[in-house]
């Protein structure tokens, strides 16, 4: 099959390799049968300038083996830069805040970066202000000891529904192309059911595919991310909403912290989970039960990102497209195992889950770079273009 376009995943480089860099990250996703991958803005520094920008498009050139791409990060005061970096596939916008400090919540902020320019603007919906009254609410008791599963509640449904249909209309004011990033709750799927403008998509991870709020119970926070895992019911509004077209595509979200880290009690245990190889032998996996098909998948998982950012000759087998494929085994059942994630987190959600389907061989610009568990050396990934029309 075509590589998989990996269109949401935090690669810590520059800022704390300690959990991933370039090099683990990209390494990580070849094994995943991912070819290319869209890295987020909230490194360390930020991606918020002409020169963050630069330096990652050195590293990345140096140590990816697969192909990169950057989000230039929206901050109240860096218009300029959110119209004029490039390559970008386009401005991160965390209306809400999560891991990092890139924010931007204030109406006139992004009323200013929805109304100048034209490119495609990925949010982060979860409304700020909901967030901070509730935790306030839920947390306000000194000394107390909360349980991770008090996440989900803070950061509810309605804060996610809140956000959304903010950025809705201000795209529908501007015509702004939008896309919406990881949404969650049953409550959104319904309400671009309802009418969904031509210049937005969206986007769900497998993380909301196959995790509830179940899984607090064994894994505490481990599952915990933002935006945070639903009550069971919202993954079956977000399959659906993928196979009408309601949701476009799928990312990873990949947000490697360590096992460290998230042995912290909540709410110090920091919110995210790896998962860019992880993948696509989960949703093999549901191929495998019937959940979906393979040409859904090339749709959600390979095609799609590619129409979505506008990345030339990427996403199918075809003549004059570039030669980033998988080699797939769709009957090769292997467990997932900590020990045996190649993130440098080190770690997987999943763990102890036997998936069907698995990449053998992945192939990046012609040339293997995975091959049934070992990485060969020299090959290198390469910078993505963004042609963005829509
Ligand atoms: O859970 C999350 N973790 N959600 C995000 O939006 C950011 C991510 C991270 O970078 O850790």
């Amino acid at each position: 099959m075509p590589g998989v376009i990996d269109p949401q995943v935090h690669f810590r480089d520059p800022g704390a390799s300690n959990k991933e860099d370039l090099g683990t990250g990209s390494r990580a996703a070849v094994r995943g049968g991912v070819t290319s991958f869209l890295d987020m803005p909230n490194t360390r520094p930020t991606t918020t300038t002409h020169s963050a920008l630069e330096a990652k498009l050195q590293r990345a050139s140096r140590i990816c083996v697969a192909n990169y791409g950057f989000f230039i990060g929206a901050t109240p005061d860096n218009l300029d830069v959110l119209n004029t970096a490039a390559p970008v596939c386009g401005i991160k916008i965390f209306m809400g805040a999560s891991t990092g400090d890139l924010l931007v919540d204030k109406e006139q902020d992004l009323d200013r970066i929805f109304s100048s320019g034209s490119r495609l603007i990925a949010v982060h919906a979860e409304d700020e202000e909901r967030i901070q009254e509730r935790m306030t609410h839920f947390l306000g008791q000194q000394n107390s000891r909360y349980p991770p599963s008090l996440h989900s509640e803070i950061r509810d449904p309605k804060c996610a529904l809140i956000a959304t249909e903010r950025a809705l209309n201000l795209s529908q004011r501007y015509g702004r192309r939008l896309h919406i990033l990881h949404l969650s709750t049953a409550e959104e799927v319904t309400r671009l059911r309802q009418g969904k403008p031509s210049q937005v998509t969206a986007e769900a991870l497998p993380n909301h595919l196959f995790l509830t709020t179940d899984d607090y119970d064994e894994q505490g926070s481990r599952v915990q991310m933002n935006p945070p895992i639903r009550r069971p019911g919202n993954e079956k509004a977000l399959w659906a909403g993928l196979k009408e077209g309601v949701l476009d595509i799928i990312a990873t979200d990949h947000a490697p912290h360590t096992l460290e880290e998230k042995s912290s009690p909540y709410p110090a245990s920091p919110s995210g989970m790896p998962g860019v190889e992880i993948s696509l032998p989960l949703m093999l996996t549901a191929m495998s039960v019937g959940r979906c098909t393979l040409q859904e998948i090339l749709k959600w998982m390979c095609q799609g990102p590619a129409e979505v950012y506008g990345i030339p000759n990427k996403g199918i087998i075809g003549e004059g497209y570039d030669a980033d494929l998988t080699l797939v085994d769709i009957d090769n059942i292997t467990e997932v195992r900590d020990e045996n994630v190649w993130s440098r987190a080190g770690w997987s959600p999943f763990s102890g889950r036997s998936l069907t389907g698995w990449p053998q061989i992945t192939i990046v610009g012609g040339q293997i770079v995975y091959d049934h568990g070992t990485l060969r050396e020299g090959v290198t990934g390469s910078a993505l273009s963004f042609n963005q029309t829509r």
